[in-house]
């Protein structure tokens, strides 16, 4: 299945572009979320209505003038979990193969970093051209994957090689391309305020929504991790992710002492303390309450950290002073890298869905990222773990 998958199809500009309506329509049913990006001349063949009434968003059409956004190459480069160009005509295979960026959908391939299907169509003879097999060869150095073209009937009568994969032969080699997570990249995240009980029905906690742990998680499963996500939140988990529900703190220490991860992402915001005593019965106005005496909570992310083989590890850090606080407690926890933000500040922190973040490192060196939403901190964010920890890519 592609359930939680962002599946960007860039559709260019032959005949087979008619049967990508069809394979929008799959993508979606495999559960896959799907925006379309249209050529100039993909619009010859097929209109963008058609993909807006199937995919419920209208397709991009230029890197210039939509009003959605100012940089939609960046943007949709850095939504998309996976892209596929189908058809994928010559000119849009040379262009790529040679790093030309004169349009949205080659401009948007050179902008992302994510596994790339192309599915070619084309006449025989366009295909069999030596400049073709020159630049298929160089996709193919280049990292990206291929699906036909096969033989069969082409348009105008002709027969030979050049024929597109069908639809349903394009999402299974997707499902097979995303399908089975990494089971080398196993990710560990943690979202949500604990609830630390005063009685059975009153609790000391905190604002956190749990939102940007669960983009999070959400990310890494759309990315191909295998993903546990402890959280204490009911925000959104996609398919491909594994959910253990906790409450207080003590439960969510031992339930992320369960898991294995190559990468731990502790996002939730853990409370410091927790009631000494908490009561068996619900405390009664009427008895009257002086006060409450609190004790500290175990330091999950301390327990991570010191494994006999500690993951990497993502620390975050809401707080409400400047960012040397954060770059102290990157060195104190001695984590790989900590994700700071100000949660006083306007759309950062507790249930926005925005945040402004400040990445410091265990060199302390710190890297403010511009106001994002929480889901492009996420794809971020993945994309620098990633490549910490597997510098080749
Ligand atoms: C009727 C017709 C059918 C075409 N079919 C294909 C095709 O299947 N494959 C291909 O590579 N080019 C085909 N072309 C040529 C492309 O449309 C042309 O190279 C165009 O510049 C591609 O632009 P794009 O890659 O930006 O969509 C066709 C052109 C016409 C007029």
């Amino acid at each position: 299945m592609l359930d939680g998958r962002r599946v960007l199809l860039a559709v260019t500009g032959g005949v087979a572009a008619y049967k990508s309506a069809y394979l929008a329509r799959r993508l979606i049913e495999s559960g896959a979320e799907v925006k379309v990006i249209l050529t100039e001349s993909a619009q010859e063949f097929i209109g963008a209505q058609t993909f807006a009434a199937i995919t419920g968003d209208r397709p991009y059409t230029s890197l210039f003038s939509d009003e959605r956004s100012v940089s939609p190459h960046t943007e949709l480069a850095r939504w998309a979990h996976v892209i596929v160009i189908a058809p994928a005509t010559a000119a849009t295979i040379g262009k790529v193969a040679s790093g030309i960026s004169s349009d949205l959908v080659s401009a948007t391939l050179l902008a992302a970093q994510r596994p790339v299907l192309v599915a070619p169509a084309m006449h025989t003879e366009m295909w069999e051209h030596a400049s073709t097999q020159r630049n298929i060869e160089q996709l193919e150095a280049d990292g990206y994957e291929m699906v036909g073209p096969f033989e069969g009937p082409l348009a105008g009568g002709d027969v030979g090689i050049g024929r597109v994969a069908e639809p349903d032969e394009v999402v299974a080699r997707l499902k097979e391309l995303m399908g089975t997570p990494d089971n080398a990249k196993r990710l560990l995240v943690t979202a949500g305020g604990t609830r630390e009980a005063i009685d059975p029905v009153r609790y000391v906690g905190n604002r956190s929504s749990g939102k940007m742990g669960h983009a999070i998680a959400n990310e890494g499963a759309g990315r191909g991790m295998a993903v546990t996500l402890v959280t204490t939140s009911d925000e959104p988990v996609s398919a491909g992710v594994k959910v253990t529900r906790v409450e207080s703190a003590q439960e969510m220490l031992e339930a992320v002492a369960a898991v294995e991860a190559d990468v731990a992402v502790m996002a939730a915001a853990v409370a410091d303390f927790k009631p000494s005593d908490p009561s068996s019965g619900k405390l009664a106005r009427s008895d009257g309450l002086e006060s409450i005496t609190l004790e500290p909570t175990p330091d999950i992310l301390a327990s991570v950290v010191a494994r006999d083989e500690p993951p990497f590890v993502v620390g975050f850090a809401a707080e409400t002073g400047g960012v040397e606080r954060a770059v102290a407690k990157a060195k104190r926890k001695n984590v790989d890298l900590l994700v700071y933000n100000d949660v006083t500040e306007e759309g950062s922190g507790f249930g926005t869905d925005t945040n402004r973040v400040v990445i410091v490192n265990r060199a302390g060196d710190t890297d403010e990222w511009p106001m994002l939403t929480k889901q492009e901190v996420a794809a971020d964010l993945i994309s620098l773990v990633l490549s910490e920890i597997n510098p080749q890519g």
